[in-house]
């Protein structure tokens, strides 16, 4: 069996996120310049499946890893998936330029890229919707109640409008559009703010139910600007979904802080991305202001910016 290898991109969530945990839509873009590679290699001997990941010097050898650990998990998810017994004898690679627990989708990338090249490494052909379920399944196990948006986005490599339990759609880019992510170096599990948000729920369904149908209100409007290339209303409805997720008690002080100061210096707008509580914001900029509001975001404290540009693209289905 050859060896192969598999990259996947990082994402962030422009609109909906934890709203399109309950069934309201949202809209992720990959972000092509993080990505997480998986290379599998054939190894010469029996029964011998090595993990060997590259960022942390850590090689672990699969049968003498427990069951809970994510790694088996996966390698477990893919084999019962494509109902095989056994598995060869191979080496799995990981390296990833996405940082982890920080809502840049660095699980969803692991997920798409072990399915990918594993699946591949054995002989299967899997198409994008075939290894989106895949990497599902995998997600599942790291975050509990997934909305599935993170592996659709990952898997798809487009922006998409998605919705729980309906096919992706892709969102037309006519223009490219400009973004900085920011990280507040603060970390979160996803999982763990998830079910905060689902306990306030229970306690108040009438108060958040009316705070998603905003945020989906929002995002529904921030689909057809993108789509105009209206930026500087896309950056207004950023903001618009940023407060709709203070009300929902997902952001704190420093994500605040790095929104404000990319607006003060020129993005059309921001928002924390992702699960919140910590991590990253992303800013819709002009690109030529890209420099002044990345030094302006570390010398405020994010501990990593990057620049990613959403590319021009004609819708295909
Ligand atoms: O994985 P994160 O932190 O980017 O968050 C994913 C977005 C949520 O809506 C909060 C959860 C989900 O499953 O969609």
């Amino acid at each position: 069996m050859p060896a192969f290898s598999f990259s996947a991109p990082g994402k962030s969530i422009l609109f909906g996120e934890h709203a399109v945990v309950y069934g309201f839509p949202a809209i992720a873009v990959p972000l092509s310049s993080i990505s997480l590679k998986v290379t599998i290699q054939p190894l010469p001997v029996d029964n011998k499946i090595i993990i060997d990941n590259q960022d942390l010097h850590e090689e672990l050898n699969l049968d003498t890893i427990t069951k809970d650990n994510p790694y088996k998990h996966s390698i477990e998810t893919i084999r019962d998936y494509l109902k095989i017994d056994h598995l060869p004898s191979m080496r799995i690679i990981i390296s990833s330029k996405i940082p982890i627990g920080s809502g840049l989708g660095s699980s969803a990338a692991y997920s798409v890229a072990i399915s990918t090249a594993i699946t591949a490494f054995l002989g299967f052909k899997l198409n994008l919707e075939k290894i989106n379920e895949l990497a599902y399944e995998i997600e599942k196990f790291q975050h509990g109640n997934p909305s599935g948006i993170d592996n659709t986005v990952v898997t798809f490599k487009r922006p998409i409008y998605f919705r729980k339990n309906y096919a992706p759609e892709q969102i037309k880019i006519i223009e490219p559009m400009e973004l900085i992510v920011a990280d507040t170096g603060i970390k979160a599990l996803t999982k763990d703010v998830v079910t905060q948000v689902k306990t306030k729920i229970e306690r108040e369904p009438d108060q958040f139910t009316e705070i998603f149908q905003k945020i989906a209100g929002v995002t529904n409007i921030a689909r057809q600007d993108i789509e105009m290339n209206n930026q500087h209303e896309v950056g207004k409805l950023m903001l618009e979904n940023h407060y709709l997720l203070q009300q929902l008690g997902v952001s704190i002080p420093e994500l605040d802080k790095l929104v404000d100061i990319a607006v003060k210096e020129g993005a059309y707008g921001a928002k924390l991305c992702g699960s919140g509580k910590g991590g990253n914001i992303v800013a819709l900029i002009p690109p030529e202001k890209a420099e002044k509001i990345k030094s302006s975001l570390l010398n405020a404290g994010a501990v990593f910016c990057l620049s990613s540009t959403i590319e021009k693209r004609k819708k295909i289905n």
